[in-house]
């Protein structure tokens, strides 16, 4: 049955193929085709891409967990090759476009941290990629360990940054009570120098979003004197609002959205 469907669908494949001719050359385009099942049965690996795709370019916002069904597709994501990779493009761009710029004393570029310079995916891995709500306790809890591996591809942005003599600040969501554990886990993880980190203080934040924070407090550096060159981070509440920076990169994180 498999081998007949292939068949009729390599015939109705071969009818549309479309010929053209331009410049001379004569060129074929195939027609692509949703990878589904025999029969065109649903995979649920093509939405749950599309749903992760949606997700990096924000045109998915505001959701609470990693849809039930794909658990087992961002478990493969994340822990495979493919994150790693998409991590790798992202830092690699920006030091592409860091080593353009003639550094001054001035310049700043804005790390965050969760699942930019440190990973959470240890505890992440058991509790569902994302597909469980959040828990804060639960979470804390691991935060207090400070055992956060580093991303190993931002380290690597970090280091070259360094050493074309920009300044690092680390603008994190993380309350100022989790400021020990967290200077613990960067010094741990191999992040063993910045110019700035900055905690949230919760009695001025209370309530107020990561975009209007992060903004708040970039805006405060700038009017220092100083230059926000770059920003990265895995959530685009990090990289929206006010005082962005020159340019911003967003790394992947399909596992949780905040806003
Ligand atoms: C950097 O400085 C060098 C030497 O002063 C200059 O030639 C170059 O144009 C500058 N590049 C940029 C991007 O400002
Ligand atoms: C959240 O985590 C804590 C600590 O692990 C646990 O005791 C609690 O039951 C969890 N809450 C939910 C709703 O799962
Ligand atoms: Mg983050």
């Amino acid at each position: 049955m498999k081998v007949l469907v292939l068949l009729v669908a390599i015939i109705v494949g071969a009818a549309h193929e479309c010929h053209g001719s331009e410049h001379g050359a004569s060129f074929q385009i195939f027609p692509l085709r949703m990878k589904t099942g025999s029969g065109g049965h649903y995979i649920p690996e093509v939405s749950c891409a599309s749903w992760r795709l949606g997700v990096e370019a924000h045109n998915v916002i505001e959701w609470k967990t990693v849809p039930l069904s794909c658990e087992g597709y961002i478990g493969n994501y994340i822990l495979g090759d493919q994150y790693r990779s998409d991590s790798k493009t992202v830092n690699q761009q920006a030091y592409f476009y860091a080593k353009t710029l003639n550094i001054t004393a001035k310049d700043v570029w804005v790390f965050d941290i969760d699942e930019t310079s440190l990973s959470n995916l240890p505890y992440y891995a058991q509790h569902g990629f994302g597909v469980e709500p959040y828990n804060a306790t639960a979470f804390n809890e691991w935060v207090e360990l400070g055992e956060a591996p580093a991303l190993p591809e931002s380290q690597k942005l970090y280091k070259k940054l360094l050493s074309l003599g920009v300044k690092i600040v680390f603008l994190t969501g993380r309350p100022l009570d989790q400021k020990t554990v967290t200077v613990a886990n960067l010094k741990r993880a191999g992040y063993n120098t910045w110019f700035k980190l900055i905690l949230k203080d919760t009695s001025i934040y209370h309530g107020k979003t990561a975009v209007t924070y992060k903004s708040s407090e970039r805006k405060k550096l700038e009017e220092e004197g100083y230059n926000i060159i770059g920003n990265i981070g895995d959530q685009w509440s990090d990289i929206l609002g006010t005082n962005t920076g020159d340019r911003t990169f967003k790394l992947p994180d399909p596992m949780y959205y905040i806003s």
